[in-house]
């Protein structure tokens, strides 16, 4: 069953986790660990920093489960990588294939399941979330290199 999707509200932004599709690449914890903190019952407080570091941590998210939203603010960053001509495929290391650019997951049937302009697809096997990476490689102790 899916899980839920978190939501943070702040004054000034407001911040989305979707823990199905978060590939457990902990760069929102080392990019501002004072507002994205594990420790706590209450892991993302809005409180703990300006709305645009946060904005910046959260477009480091390879995957797209931190999402944001600013009152009166235009996604800059994602406007801009969903307009790049070119896709990018990353093979990151011991885990998912991180799509950049314009994205679009669809069925064999042709029913679209995500457009985003960041996706990251299992290529462990591991997931519960086909195709998504959802971190369960770490779990699996998926090496890429085999
Ligand atoms: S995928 Fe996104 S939300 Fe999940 S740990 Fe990485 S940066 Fe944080
Ligand atoms: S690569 Fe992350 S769950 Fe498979």
């Amino acid at each position: 069953m899916a899980k839920r999707i978190q939501t943070y509200e702040g004054e000034h932004i407001t911040v989305t986790f979707d823990p199905n599709l978060c590939t457990h690449s902990a760069k929102c914890l080392s990019g501002l660990p004072a507002v994205f903190d594990v420790r706590r019952r209450k892991w993302i407080d809005v409180t703990r920093a300006g709305a645009d570091d946060i904005a910046l941590a959260i477009d480091q998210c390879p995957s797209r489960a931190l999402r944001y939203v600013r009152p009166g603010v235009a996604p800059a960053a994602s406007a801009a990588e969903a307009t790049q001509s070119v896709t990018v495929v990353t093979l990151s290391t011991d885990g998912p294939l991180v799509l950049q650019g314009r994205v679009r997951v669809q069925t064999a049937a042709g029913e679209v399941v995500r457009e985003a302009d960041r996706v990251a697809l299992c290529r462990c096997g591991g997931t519960r979330n086909q195709p998504f990476c959802e971190g369960s490689h770490l779990t699996a102790g998926f090496k890429s290199t085999r």
